[in-house]
């Protein structure tokens, strides 16, 4: 499973880069506006500063919901470097442009996905990824996880090569989870990867092991 960071926060993204098990970066508008990142030509920057620490795909959103200006800015956004992977939502002017940009070989990402049926059509279009956002499904009382099982099931069935990104992670729990179900991509925050890492019986462990190699030197 691929991990990418969600965020714009580019000290968080060099300290996941650094760990070296960082695939890519995923954003959203308000995740650049969390960061205090605003205004067209910010954006654009900041986008280029998030490819030139990691090596992989940076997802990097449209603002338009319109399909004409949708291409337009995705066009832009995918001009500004090889990594950039063009984020539409998931609506209809959005699958349009999925279409359109899939059949030019510019990388997609279908975001706010919420249902098995939005995840079969982004697909059909020939999304690269399908963002489900299962803490968002989870937070009103709909199972998350089992949207990312359905869509596993739909895209094996028929061998699509849409990568499964999984979304709205919130901890490591998630992180586990979607791996056992077989999310291509799991995309969330630092905590939920550094989340990975840690067990009291390790820190006990090297602890005593320390402690031990003191007493025979
Ligand atoms: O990748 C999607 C993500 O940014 C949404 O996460 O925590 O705002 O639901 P969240």
């Amino acid at each position: 499973m691929k991990f990418f960071i969600d965020t714009a926060n580019l000290e968080q993204i060099k300290e996941a880069q650094a760990l070296g098990v960082l695939d890519g970066v995923t954003t959203n508008p308000s995740l650049m506006a969390k960061e205090g990142i605003t205004g067209k030509e910010n954006i654009l920057h900041h986008y280029k500063a998030i490819c030139n620490i990691v090596d992989g795909d940076v997802s990097a959103e449209v603002i338009a919901t319109d399909f004409d200006t949708m291409v337009k800015e995705g066009e832009e956004l995918a001009a500004l470097h090889s990594q950039i992977v063009v984020k539409l939502p998931m609506i209809k002017e959005g699958v349009k442009a999925c279409k359109y940009f899939s059949d030019k070989g510019i990388k997609t990402n279908m975001t706010l996905v919420f249902s098995a049926g939005q995840a079969l059509l982004a697909a059909k279009a020939g999304a690269t990824y399908v963002s489900p956002f299962l803490g968002r499904l989870d937070d009103v009382a709909t199972d998350g996880l089992h949207l990312i099982s359905e869509i596993r099931q739909i895209y094996d069935n028929y061998a699509f090569e849409t990568e499964i990104l999984s979304a709205s992670i919130r901890h490591t729990m998630h992180v586990i989870n979607c791996a056992k179900l077989g999310s291509d991509v799991m995309t969330g925050p630092l905590s939920a990867i550094m989340g990975l890492l840690k067990h009291p019986l390790t820190d006990i462990g090297l602890a005593k092991f320390l402690e031990d190699y003191q007493k025979g030197n």
